[in-house]
């Protein structure tokens, strides 16, 4: 095995550098980040911190494979119990790999919710939640107790659930992102600003969700702009703004 597989982290990032081409308005180049460097541990939550427009998302999706990652590493630890299929330990480094690697990551590894909601119009609401348990092999009863018992906590009335989240408020369509997010135990979560839309009963309901996860061994990289709920779920912050390109090392 490989030796640094002994080591506890579930994610290790390594001299990050992100700059984005715009390839219609006459290619120009946008320098976001540079040497962004963490490693994270099962069970902790490390809050991404910094301005609007400093970069935090896009180290988000540049970890779930969304945005390609130019120079460094990002290093996710994959399988092993973590992901409850028994299939050994190994380390899939995000920026290199193959688009089916990122494709098993996200299944298996990785949850992400993003702020808003994407979805296909004509999906049901509880099927939305069962997807990613069926997709890791789950039976449809577990399934849809699982969609079933959040969709409960996070208040989405049962009304709602045989309808396409599409017309739903704001809100509502958060917390079924959320829903969906949390149906699966991921070792890892990306989580950019859960509670944005949300009143205060259901950011509880947030935190909760999010402690229980730590408590379970997962890991967390968040974007909390809810000073409230960032101060009850994290372990330590990072500023994004110390990673601001300078233009000295490109
Ligand atoms: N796909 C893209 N193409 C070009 N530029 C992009 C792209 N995505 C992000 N950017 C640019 O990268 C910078 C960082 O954006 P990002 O969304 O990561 O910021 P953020 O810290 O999450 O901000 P906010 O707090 O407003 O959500 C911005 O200047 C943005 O314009
Ligand atoms: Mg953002």
């Amino acid at each position: 095995m490989d030796k640094t597989l002994r080591d506890a982290d579930v994610l290790r990032v390594a001299d990050v550098e992100k700059t984005f081409t715009l390839h219609n308005q006459g290619g120009r180049v946008l320098p976001v980040i540079q040497g962004l460097t963490f490693n994270l541990a099962p069970g902790q939550c490390l809050a991404l911190r910094g301005p609007s427009g400093a970069g935090k998302s896009s180290v988000l999706r540049m970890i779930y494979g969304n945005y390609r990652t130019p120079k460094g590493h990002i290093q996710v630890r994959h399988g092993q119990g973590g992901d409850g299929n028994g299939a050994a330990a190994s380390w899939v480094d995000v920026a290199r790999a193959t688009p089916q690697e990122i494709l098993m990551l996200r299944r298996d590894t990785i949850g992400y919710v993003s702020q808003f909601l994407r979805v296909l119009p004509r999906v049901a609401t509880l099927d939305l939640v069962k997807d990613p348990l069926l997709r890791l092999g789950r039976g449809d009863g577990a399934a849809e107790e699982r969609a079933v018992s959040l969709l409960s906590r996070l208040n989405i009335p049962d009304r709602l659930w045989s309808l396409s989240p599409v017309t739903f408020s704001g809100g509502e369509q958060q917390r079924v992102n959320l829903a969906r997010g949390f149906a699966h135990a991921y070792p890892l979560f990306l989580l950019d600003e859960p509670t944005a839309a949300l009143d205060a009963a259901n950011r509880r309901v947030v935190v909760e969700l999010i402690q229980e996860a730590k408590a379970a061994g997962s890991a967390v990289v968040g974007i909390f702009h809810d000073t409230e709920v960032r101060d009850a779920v994290s372990d330590r912050g990072l500023d994004i703004e110390d990673y601001q390109w300078s233009g000295a090392a490109a």
